[in-house]
């Protein structure tokens, strides 16, 4: 089932909404991660320079071919080898990746769906020990330009009370100025 207002604008506009390097730097993504799953990785604003930066594989998850066509296009033209995309529906059947086989998980403009805690679950699940959860979503305020609807959009203490709840600790919050907020748990 697809997540609720999970539709993407015209690749053009939505990239201007964000500064991915500096983003992904804020929230430990660096050359000392290993392998990543990317949950909605819709263009691959983010899963394309995540795989220039780490070490091992990056799982590129979405449930619409195109986003994955787009996300395998772009993964090909930079000959970059090490980015598997997976046409998947993560809500119904989950990501299909193996018990403790990623070292990071990437919820990025995703925690609006209907059963936000199952998704964490999912993401503790296939996180090894000492892993890392980043999470990026729109601020909670309705002027932002996009973003879904303020009756379904979590702010940031409602996340961290979910990632909390599914068993993440260490959750920082952190700005990703203009419109967007980031938080980083660990799985220990
Ligand atoms: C708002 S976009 C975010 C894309 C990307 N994470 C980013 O921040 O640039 C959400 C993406 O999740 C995908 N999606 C929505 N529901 C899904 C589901 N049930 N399973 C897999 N992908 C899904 C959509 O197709 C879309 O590409």
């Amino acid at each position: 089932m697809k997540v609720r207002e999970s539709g993407m604008p015209d690749e053009e506009v939505w990239s201007e909404f964000f500064e991915p390097k500096s983003i992904l730097k804020i929230l430990g993504i660096n050359k000392t991660v290993r392998d990543i799953a990317d949950f909605g990785c819709g263009y691959g604003t983010f899963t394309i320079p995540v795989a220039q930066t780490v070490r091992g594989k990056v799982h590129a998850i979405d449930i619409e071919p195109e986003m994955i066509e787009e996300t395998k296009r772009k993964a090909e033209k930079r000959k970059l080898g090490n980015v598997e995309t997976i046409t998947r529906d993560f809500v119904s059947d989950g990501s299909g990746l193996e018990n403790e086989s990623v070292d990071y998980v990437m919820l990025f403009n995703i925690l609006h769906l209907n059963n936000p805690e199952k998704l964490l679950r999912e993401a503790y699940r296939i996180l090894r020990r000492g892993g890392r959860l980043g999470i990026i979503h729109w601020n909670y305020d309705s002027t932002t330009p996009r973003g879904p609807p303020i009756e379904i959009r979590p702010n940031s203490e409602q996340c961290i009370e979910w990632a909390r709840g599914a068993g993440f600790n260490h959750l920082i919050r952190y700005d990703l100025k203009p419109y967007h907020y980031g938080i980083v748990g660990v799985k220990e």
